[in-house]
C-alpha cells in the first residue's frame, strides 16, 4: 500500500474479514469495527476516502463531522457517491438507502470549515467553488 499507514473503517466484521485476507500483503493495514456514524478516531489523517458508502448513512452530518475531526487542517476528504434508489434489493434482503442531494453535502462540508476544490459528476464534468 503506497503510504505509511491505512486505516479501514467498516461496520461489518464480514466485510472487514474479506478485506483482512485481500490486503494481507500489507503490514501497514489497520482495518477497524466501528460505525463512522459515532467512531472518534485518536490520530489524525492526511487522507480521507469513502466510496459508494454515504447512500448507506443516516445521520450524514455526525458522520462527516467525524470524519473531517480525523482530519489534519490541510487533509484531504475524497466522497464518491451515489444517489439512485431508496433501497438496494438482494432477493431476500432488502437495504434501505438514505440519499441526499450533493448540495447538502456542500453545505455540511463548508459548515464545518472545509473547502470544496472540485466536483465531479457520472460523465466525468466537473466544477469547484
Ligand atoms: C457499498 S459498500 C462500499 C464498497 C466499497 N467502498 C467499494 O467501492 O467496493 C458500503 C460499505 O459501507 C459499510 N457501512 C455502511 N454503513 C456504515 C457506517 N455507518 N460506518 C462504517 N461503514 C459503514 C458497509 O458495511 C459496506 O461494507
Amino acid at each position: 500500500m503506497g503510504c505509511r499507514t491505512f486505516t479501514g473503517l467498516d461496520t461489518s466484521a464480514k466485510t472487514l474479514e474479506r478485506a483482512r485476507e485481500n490486503l494481507a500483503a500489507y503490514p501497514n493495514v489497520r482495518l477497524v469495527l466501528g460505525d463512522v456514524e459515532e467512531f472518534r478516531f485518536c490520530e489524525r489523517f492526511d487522507v480521507a476516502y469513502s466510496v459508494l458508502t454515504f447512500m448507506h448513512i443516516e445521520r450524514k452530518r455526525a458522520a462527516l463531522a467525524n470524519i473531517v475531526e480525523a482530519l489534519y487542517p490541510h487533509g484531504i476528504l475524497v466522497l464518491s457517491l451515489s444517489n439512485e434508489g431508496e433501497c438496494l434489493d438482494f432477493g431476500s434482503r432488502r437495504v434501505r438507502l438514505y440519499t441526499a442531494p450533493v448540495e447538502d453535502y456542500i453545505a455540511w462540508l463548508t459548515e464545518l470549515g472545509c473547502r470544496l476544490f472540485e466536483i465531479r459528476n457520472q460523465s466525468g464534468n466537473s466544477s469547484a467553488s
